[in-house]
């Protein structure tokens, strides 16, 4: 019989683990294949990712490439080089606010959370210079609920469309800032942001978080003043819900570094029902195996 308690013990201990990491499954592991993970990065490629025209773009030169004569082994290698601020990418609060985090002072955690993302697509259609409003922010939230706090927040300009041509994209291939045009978030909205709302990060489907027209970066720098991570020239928003989504963005950790290259994904919410009839359906194996080996033991 104290076999039978110790066989119990164990299934109940199995049981807790089932459960725990069922909720770290139904959080970090979507089921079949990588369906449910949207890839909201851009590729870093020579002559195709886009940077701010006066930065340096992307660079990838061969180091070696090809059988080594001395060992006979294949062997591949690259050096890269590129700025900080290009392709989908963090612009660390630093790097409009003097004195706060550079790259590597941003927590760990600071880019993983849940996700919203406010479609402002039919503002911006006709009008390449909108910049979205607290109003825009309001609205959304009459119907989706009040944005979270620690929620990172997305603005889906829907500008992504024109990647990788930069004349659309930036509004011109030339290195004159003066004739940049996209859409962005207008400052107004950025200063309702911090002041009724916590959220941690916030990114854009466009190259800056202000709209291209800017002189003065404003948002940028009403954001930065309270830490508020940026995350430019994001990917695939349009395959993001407006609420449900958690994103995870690791950021190269650049010491010191006023910003860094980002590979950031999209864990889709699931199909619930599915995931809650295979949680019980284990939990049942497990509890039945735990009573076939105490019955045996009992005998
Ligand atoms: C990039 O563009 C340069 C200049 O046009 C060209 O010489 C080079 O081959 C291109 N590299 C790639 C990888 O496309
Ligand atoms: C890329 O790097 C190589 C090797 O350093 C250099 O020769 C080349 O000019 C660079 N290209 C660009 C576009 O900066
Ligand atoms: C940049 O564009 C503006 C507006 O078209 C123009 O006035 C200015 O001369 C241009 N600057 C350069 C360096 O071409
Ligand atoms: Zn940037």
């Amino acid at each position: 019989m104290a076999h039978g308690v110790n066989v119990l013990v164990l299934a109940m201990v199995a049981m807790t683990r089932v459960d725990a990491t069922g909720e770290a499954l139904q959080m970090f592991k979507p089921p079949a294949g990588d369906r449910n993970i949207i890839d909201m990065t851009y590729d870093f490629a020579v002559n195709e990712t886009i940077y701010w025209p006066t930065s340096e773009p992307f660079n990838l030169t061969v180091a070696f490439k090809g059988v080594m004569p001395e060992s006979g082994v294949y062997y591949e290698a690259n050096n890269f080089c590129a700025a900080e601020h290009g392709g989908t990418h963090i612009d660390a609060p630093a790097h409009f606010y003097r004195g706060s985090w550079v790259v590597d002072h941003i927590p760990i955690d600071g880019l993983i959370g849940d996700a919203v993302v406010v479609d402002v697509t039919a503002k911006v259609s006709g009008h390449e210079d909108y910049q979205a409003t607290e109003l825009d922010l309001r609205v959304w939230e009459e119907k989706h609920g009040r944005i979270p706090d620690g929620g990172i927040l997305f603005l889906y300009t829907g500008w992504g469309r024109h990647w990788p041509n930069k004349e659309r994209y930036l509004g011109t291939n030339t290195k004159n800032t003066s004739i940049l045009h996209f859409p962005g978030l207008h400052s107004d909205a950025a200063k309702w942001l911090v002041e009724n709302r916590k959220i941690k990060a916030f990114g854009i489907d466009t190259a800056s978080l202000d709209y291209g027209q800017s002189k003065t970066f404003k948002t940028h720098t009403i954001l930065f003043e309270k830490n508020i991570v940026g995350i430019e020239n994001v990917a695939n928003l349009d395959q993001l819900p407006p609420t449900g989504a958690m994103v995870i963005g690791l950021p190269m950790k650049i010491r010191g570094g006023s910003g860094a290259p980002l590979r950031i994904i999209g864990l889709l919410p699931q199909a619930t029902r599915s995931a809650a009839i295979y949680h019980t359906a284990t939990e049942w194996l497990i509890l039945s195996i735990a009573l076939f080996i105490l019955a045996v033991i009992a005998v």
